[in-house]
């Protein structure tokens, strides 16, 4: 709990959001002093059971991320600007430790919107929001760099924030711990 943005350098405050959920009120608890945003969320004891978490995107605004607490792990929900979407594109994926396009990271259609796992592949720390470099997120634990469509750029982390299950069920609102269903072929 101790590891979160407001401690770090990198942190910008009002570019974190929390989205409280009731499976996880002790840690909404530590984080008070950031503005919530109210999750579409079922009962405390079904999300401690794994159930999926709605979440709405309406008040998430372009260059904000917000936490959402899933199966006890953050997840990180990201508005990307389109010059965070461009920059993610436009990588050489030969230069990337985990080599991975950003369009296998977003849903087709919505790469507005990054949703990866916020612990630190190398030891599990919580990243901040990265104003410089590559804009994504610094960890300050031992100083893994993700860019801004959460692969690794740098530091000790050997592979991207993983991407959650999650699939969209409107255009302003996405379900984590559900996949995209494919679409039925047509007979
Ligand atoms: Fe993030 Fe070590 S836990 S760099």
């Amino acid at each position: 709990m101790a590891t979160t943005a407001a401690a770090a350098p990198h942190a910008t405050r009002r570019d974190f959001l929390l989205i409280a959920t009731g499976a996880t009120g002790a840690v909404g608890a530590a984080f008070a002093a950031w503005p919530f945003v109210a999750a579409l969320s079922p009962d405390a004891e079904t999300i401690a059971a794994g159930a999926p978490v709605d979440v709405d995107l309406g008040p998430i605004a372009a260059g904000q991320i917000v936490k959402v607490f899933w199966r006890g792990k953050i997840i990180f929900v990201r508005h990307r600007t389109d010059a965070e979407i461009k920059a993610a594109e436009d990588v050489n994926l030969a230069s990337l430790p985990d080599p991975q396009p950003d369009s296998a990271r977003v849903k087709a259609g919505h790469a507005n919107f990054l949703v990866v796992y916020g612990n630190c592949t190398h030891l599990g720390c919580v990243p901040n929001q990265d104003t410089e470099r590559f804009k994504g997120w610094f960890c300050p634990c031992h100083g893994s760099i993700f860019d801004t469509s959460g692969r690794v750029r740098g530091g000790p982390a050997p592979i991207n924030l993983p991407v959650p299950p999650y699939t969209f069920v409107s255009d302003t609102k996405v379900r984590i711990g559900e996949e995209t269903k494919t679409a039925a072929k047509a007979a």
